[in-house]
């Protein structure tokens, strides 16, 4: 039986799958949030180009990846789906469980998959810089990387818990020939009336955001790009759903259970949106993602209308959210603790074509431990949230079944976090009850909503 399945270049897909038209109940639409009608396009290309939001707004099923992408995402892609036979035996599993490897890319991540067609968009429409947020370091890295390969600059707000914790991801980012700030930053309105009000904050995604959404909307020749959330990044995702697919018809597999870990849920959504279609027509397959209880957006977060960043100054998205004002504990998977989710993610599980699970981080380090001592790599902090789910899911299935999941990222340069854990230094932290009520009550009032 097979460990590994590779494809060959030729392989690689040539087209994203668009969920959106194959939706059973329409997607509901971002909201303007002064007349809480559908945001127009024109709002929107004061910070993205026009080819992003036709893909955000598209009802192609199909949409073609430009020659000059998949030239740059051929240094690494396809990826490889590998079994995790040594962790099966360690836990005892009757299941196989395979994964599919993101952790390759130059970035380390899946986010290249989507920093490379933004910036590539962008500089078509002219556009000389990027401005963009990044929790863990990963979407701040990856978009360095991708400004690089199209010649632009790139401006990163970094959640100042993580530029703490993680001085190598800001090294990384500079050497791409990026700039760095940590965030609040001293380089925006928003960040200056951050610092004004709490000169120690910590800083979390909805405040970097904000920064970077500023920077671009103050800036003629700079856009912003955003890592997660937004329908254009789960599209191009969706690259790696579409390769796992291929791959398990390979080995003739049908998926039992596709995992992930959620953080704005596009590495989950990019590997389960192409199966979709499959759920529809009666096959059973369960689509699984992990969030930290620390950020339990899916699991405890309210269906409902908000903001995407803390200074209000995004469109109104239909979402499960803890309040757009929410303030994460410095937990260390950094790339999981924004305050909502990926509508169309959202939007599935609302309708009950997908779960979601939460987890504490010591069992989260704990599955990590173990999946590096049995299959030799160390997993990002974010990317232990889905092996410990599949360890989980592996360990409930029926003999004979196929656990897959999404390996996001690889946490080499989050050794620090690991040291923490190895000392016995991590706090398990479940975000409390009165504060989500409390962060809910900011949320904006819509109409049947
Ligand atoms: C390695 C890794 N996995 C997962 C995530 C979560 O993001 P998303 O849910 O958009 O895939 C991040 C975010 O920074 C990440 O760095």
């Amino acid at each position: 039986m097979a460990n590994r399945v590779n494809l060959s270049e030729s392989e690689m897909p040539r087209q994203w799958y668009n969920v959106l038209p194959d939706l059973p109940v329409p997607l509901a639409p971002p909201l303007d949030p002064q007349t809480h009608k559908p945001v127009e396009p024109q709002v929107l290309s004061a910070i993205f180009p026009m080819a992003l939001i036709e893909q955000e707004m598209s009802a192609q099923r199909f949409i073609d990846i430009p020659d000059e992408v998949l030239q740059i995402l051929g240094l690494w892609r396809p990826t490889p789906l590998v079994r995790a036979r040594r962790l099966e035996a360690a836990i005892g599993s009757k299941a196989a469980i395979w994964y599919k490897d993101e952790s390759r890319s130059p970035a380390g991540s899946h986010k290249p998959n989507t920093a490379v067609p933004q910036a590539y968009y962008n500089k078509k429409a002219g556009i000389r810089r990027l401005a963009t947020e990044t929790g863990a370091g990963q979407w701040g890295t990856a978009l360095s990387f991708a400004c690089k390969m199209f010649d632009m600059a790139c401006t990163v707000y970094m959640v100042r818990v993580s530029y703490e914790h993680k001085p190598y991801r800001g090294i990384l980012i500079r050497a791409y020939g990026a700039e760095v700030f940590p965030s609040p930053s001293d380089r925006t309105r928003f960040g200056r009336s951050m610092l004004a009000s709490d000169p120690t904050s910590s800083g979390s995604l909805g405040v970097a955001i904000s920064e970077a959404v500023e920077d671009a909307a103050t800036h003629n020749d700079t856009n912003y790009a955003l890592g997660s959330v937004l329908n254009h990044v789960l599209l191009h995702q969706t690259i790696t759903g579409l390769e796992t697919r291929k791959q398990l018809a390979m080995l003739g597999i049908q998926p039992d259970v596709l995992i992930g870990c959620v953080g704005g849920g596009s590495n989950f959504a990019g590997l389960v949106l192409p199966f979709v279609p499959d759920k529809l027509e009666g096959k059973k397959i369960r689509f699984l993602g992990i969030e930290p209880h620390a950020c339990p957006t899916l699991t405890r977060g309210e269906f409902r209308y908000d903001y995407g960043d803390v200074a209000r100054l995004t469109p109104l998205i239909k979402m499960h959210t803890l309040g757009h004002g929410f303030m994460p504990a410095p937990i260390h998977a950094g790339g999981l603790r924004y305050h909502g989710d990926a509508p169309i993610l959202c939007h599935l599980v609302h309708h009950g074509l997908a779960e979601a699970k939460a987890y504490y981080q010591t069992e989260v380090f704990e599955a990590a431990r173990l999946f590096l001592q049995t299959e030799g790599f160390l997993p990002a902090p974010e990317t232990a949230h889905a092996i410990k789910g599949a360890i989980d899911a592996a360990k409930a299935a029926e003999p004979g079944q196929n656990v897959v999941f999404l390996y996001s990222g690889h946490g080499l340069l989050d050794l620090s976090s690991y040291d923490a854990f190895l000392r016995g230094e991590l706090k398990d932290f479940a975000y409390p009850e009165e504060s989500i009520k409390e962060a809910l009550k900011a949320c904006p009032d819509i109409k049947g909503d």
